[in-house]
């Protein structure tokens, strides 16, 4: 029995050590260093392609997704910033739950087989509420943020270790087997630095501490162009080939890659063409850089009131390769993924030496790596905003678009050239679902009731105090809103004023929105704007004799998060706030007045945005077009799994909240000006964020994701509090649907970058080819809605015939691609017979998916 027992516990040992073995080759520790050319993984240089996903501003239930996109589109690495306000919002209370479970993120990202770099900050910008900083940090005495300042390096670096610590004790560190071969100290504080007279100290501080945490993983600072060793200084902005980091012993790095930019409400929203970021990418890798970010690589939504600015808009699309919802932005995300094959297809040459480029001609070069032992790549470039060029490299003959790269894995064939797109491209599209009496779509509301809030002072809570008061030190961030209350005697004034008649309220306030009533009525209301958050308004009143009251709503609208000391410019009504006499010209100031204060309303005291309490009510009519109300219906989720959005069109400006859960702020009034938008942007020439616009005359903000996993099949609470008055008769769902799917090849573009090949024998039976792919699994090609081969118009659900077409077009590709998931035709006149002869043609397809 014994001799038995023994041999079962030495069974035991021995299963316990292959599991124990099995388990650790699974995460053998990564040693992750640097050298001039890359970051260097294990003793191996590597090209590295990141895009930033910011796991807040999705769910946990789409992070799976989104990553799984990344990796297909040819990502290695998913860079996050770290959101110290979500996950510290009482100093000492923290939250790593639901969205704000970082570590959870970062085992997904690991699991899916790709590196993370966490950019912990902890100051962020990100068009994040107050740049990522709590809001009490601000009141800690004698701090002063983003400076050598004890009270506030204390902080710093307390949340750093914090987030430092929580990652190595899930082994999250490369270093110990985990995803993270990167972190970031700081955010871009080189561009504002000479603000701040200690930022020299600081930042070696920031340094030293970051350091001392001993992650066993390079660090970088972006935008620090003093950043000390051996912290790498990395680059940030719409291109970075021409920057050069702080040492040559550091690599060439390119932090955040702007794929297009943020929108602000009351602005166009901007985009950015795949054409011209592809330029830009290639021509990062093409004079040395060997990392390189997308910012954003899935933008997402700034859910509840974590959106920046101020004026941030609650959707963080970006215009990024995937778009708000988690659906592929075509072509951008497919074109992207072919040029990091295109890339990779280079890395071996490129990680051997050093980049050597010469001229080609004005506004051109090739860059070439090229090795002793037969490797060579070549990027050649040709950056002139106009002419197409034919260029002679290495005794072959090219032709070079203007504004773009043609990348040569071997030297001498292209694989791919940055401006022809071989990607499908695809038409998503917001289709509305009818807003009543159809039950079909499972998407109709049961009816509104609503509770009015009250104007006014109505909380116990509110304090009396001389004088205006600064908003975001009085609310703490607490809540948008902060009612400023005051009542005066018409008698004692009537020598002034008379009886009131003609007198015009004047106010000025930081911003960033406010509303007037006077006697319980809305007078008058005034909003900033992205570049001037401030606000004044000058409105005529009618005051009664006897006692007046006068109650000011001001609002912030996300809290400023870029800039020199962008923490203490303040909001709220600093005044003046003045009565001017028309009459006699006469004035009244009330700013130095005795005001009554309330934080915050009396719906948000009572918990009314999660539905319950009965206090709702929806007798008689529905109030509509009336400021100041809290909305409630119910509605079933709209049928299928497509992504869900939620039309807010006649609706003014106000929160809302699906199942308890803030969707964020909602503004469909607020309206982009006329000015500035093209349909079609032209990519060649430098990109900035007001070159391509889009929405020009339409509400910048009109549809608001709400993600399926907070929805139930039935019975789901939607709560809106409307501030300036809507009809909520006018709200609608729409779903996010892929419409159409289309492409466009000529018979010069390069091969599929998964054909190419060096072997001339193989090249001679490959051209062109055109492939088109449903985006789900369970989908097939169901018709063809155009098909045309020879010099088609149009774009993408607006093709049409141009003066040359082949007759055979419509019927070879229906042939080749209905009832299929995807199908691939060769773009030739052996397809298609000739139809125009001695003229470039191509095949435009456009197809539907079911
Ligand atoms: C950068 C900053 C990012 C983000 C970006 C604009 O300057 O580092 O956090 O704000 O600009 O989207």
């Amino acid at each position: 029995m014994i001799e038995e027992s023994k041999m079962g516990g030495g069974r035991f040992v021995v299963v316990f050590l292959l599991l124990a073995l099995s388990t650790v080759s699974f995460c053998f520790a990564d040693n992750v260093t640097y050298d001039h050319r890359a970051l260097v993984i294990n003793g191996k240089r590597r090209v590295l392609v990141s895009g930033s996903i910011h796991y807040p501003r999705s769910t946990p239930d789409m992070w799976p997704d989104l990553i799984q996109k990344s990796k297909q589109g040819g990502l290695d690495v998913i860079e996050t910033y770290v959101f110290w306000n979500l996950h510290e919002p009482v100093r000492g209370q923290y939250n790593f739950e639901g969205r704000n479970d970082l570590v959870k993120f970062v085992k997904l990202v690991g699991e899916a087989g790709l590196y993370v770099h966490l950019r912990i900050g902890p100051y962020v910008c990100a068009e994040w509420n107050y740049g990522g900083f709590p809001i009490w940090l601000h009141f800690i005495p004698g701090i002063v943020l983003r400076s050598d300042n004890e009270p506030f390096k204390a902080e710093m670096q307390r949340f750093t270790a914090k987030i430092v610590d929580m990652m190595k004790q899930e082994n999250l560190y490369a270093s110990q087997g985990g995803p993270i071969i990167l972190s970031q100290i700081e955010n871009e504080y080189g561009n504002i630095d000479s603000a701040y007279p200690s930022a020299k100290t600081y930042i070696n501080w920031a340094a030293k501490m970051a350091i001392s945490l001993d992650t066993g993983v390079p660090w970088v600072m972006c935008q620090q162009s003093d950043a000390p060793d051996p912290i790498i200084n990395t680059c940030n902005g719409f291109y970075c080939d021409q920057f050069t980091p702080n040492s040559n012993k550091k690599p060439k790095m390119w932090t955040e890659n702007w794929s297009g930019w943020f929108s602000a409400f009351g602005d166009a929203v901007p985009y950015r063409p795949v054409e011209d970021l592809a330029f830009a990418v290639a021509r990062f890798y093409q004079l040395g850089g060997t990392f390189q970010n997308y910012y954003m690589y899935h933008g997402g939504t700034n859910f509840g009131r974590t959106s920046g600015g101020p004026f941030i808009t609650t959707t963080y699309d970006y215009d990024a390769p995937i778009d708000e919802y988690g659906l592929l932005r075509q072509p951008k995300w497919g074109h992207l993924k072919d040029v990091h094959k295109a890339i990779k297809l280079c890395e071996e040459a490129m990680l051997a030496t050093d980049p050597k480029t010469t001229s080609l001609g004005s506004n051109m070069e090739a860059t070439v790596y090229k090795t002793e032992s037969g490797l060579c790549a070549a990027f050649l470039a040709n950056w002139d905003t106009k002419k197409d060029a034919n260029v002679n490299f290495n005794g072959n003959s090219y032709h070079l678009p203007a504004w773009s790269v043609n990348i040569l894995p071997d030297c001498k064939n292209v694989v791919l050239n940055t401006a022809k797109i071989n990607s499908v491209i695809t038409l998503s599209k917001f289709i509305s679902l009818p807003s009543k009496d159809d039950t079909s779509s499972g998407a109709s509301f049961s009816g509104w009731s609503w509770i009015n809030e009250p104007v006014g002072i109505s909380s116990q809570s509110a304090f009396t105090k001389t004088g205006l008061l600064e908003q975001i030190n009085t609310t703490a961030d607490k809540s948008d809103y902060l009612w400023y209350s005051i009542s005066i005697e018409m008698n004692q004034n009537e020598h002034l004023l008379k009886d009131g008649s003609g007198t015009v309220l004047h106010i000025d306030s930081l911003g960033h929105t406010l509303h007037a009533f006077i006697n319980g009525k809305l007078v008058g209301s005034g909003k900033g704007s992205n570049g001037n958050r401030k606000v004044s308004i000058e409105v005529p009143v009618n005051l009664i004799k006897g006692s007046n009251k006068i109650d000011l709503l001001s609002l912030t609208v996300g809290l400023q998060n870029y800039g020199a000391y962008f923490d203490t410019l303040g909001a709220g009504i600093t005044g003046p706030v003045q009565l001017k006499g028309s009459q006699n010209g006469s004035t009244i100031d009330l700013s130095s007045q005795k005001w009554t204060y309330q934080i915050g309303l009396r719906g948000e005291e009572l918990d009314l945005s999660s539905g319950s309490t009965s206090l709702w009510v929806s007798q008689p009519a529905l109030p509509t077009n009336q400021p100041l109300i809290w909305y409630k219906s119910t509605f079933d989720a709209p049928a299928g799994s497509s992504p869900v959005a939620i039309d807010f069109t006649g609706m003014g400006k106000g929160q809302a909240w699906v199942n308890g859960q803030s969707i964020g702020r909602y503004w469909p009034t607020n309206k982009a000006s006329n000015g500035g938008c093209a349909d079609s942007c032209n990519y060649r020439g430098s990109y900035s964020s007001n070159k391509c616009l889009r929405n020009c005359g339409k509400p910048t903000q009109q549809l608001y994701h709400v993600p399926r996993s907070w929805l139930q099949p039935s019975g789901n609470v939607l709560v809106l509090f409307e501030e300036t008055g809507g009809n909520p008769n006018q709200i609608s769902f729409a779903t996010r649907e892929v419409e159409s799917l289309c492409s466009r090849i000529s018979e010069n573009h390069p091969l599929p970058v998964d054909m190419w090949t060096s072997d001339e024998e193989a090249r001679k039976n490959a051209g062109p080819t055109l492939s088109l792919e449903c985006p789900h699994p369970d989908q097939v090609i169901s018709s063809i809605k155009f098909a045309s081969f020879g010099t088609p118009r149009g774009t993408c659900g607006s093709f049409n015939h141009g003066q040359c077409s082949s007759k055979q077009a419509l019927p070879v590709v229906q042939k080749a691609c209905i009832g299929s998931r995807s199908c691939s035709i060769g773009v030739s006149i052996s397809k298609f017979g000739d139809p125009c002869r001695g003229v470039t043609k191509s095949l435009a397809v456009e197809a539907s998916c079911v």
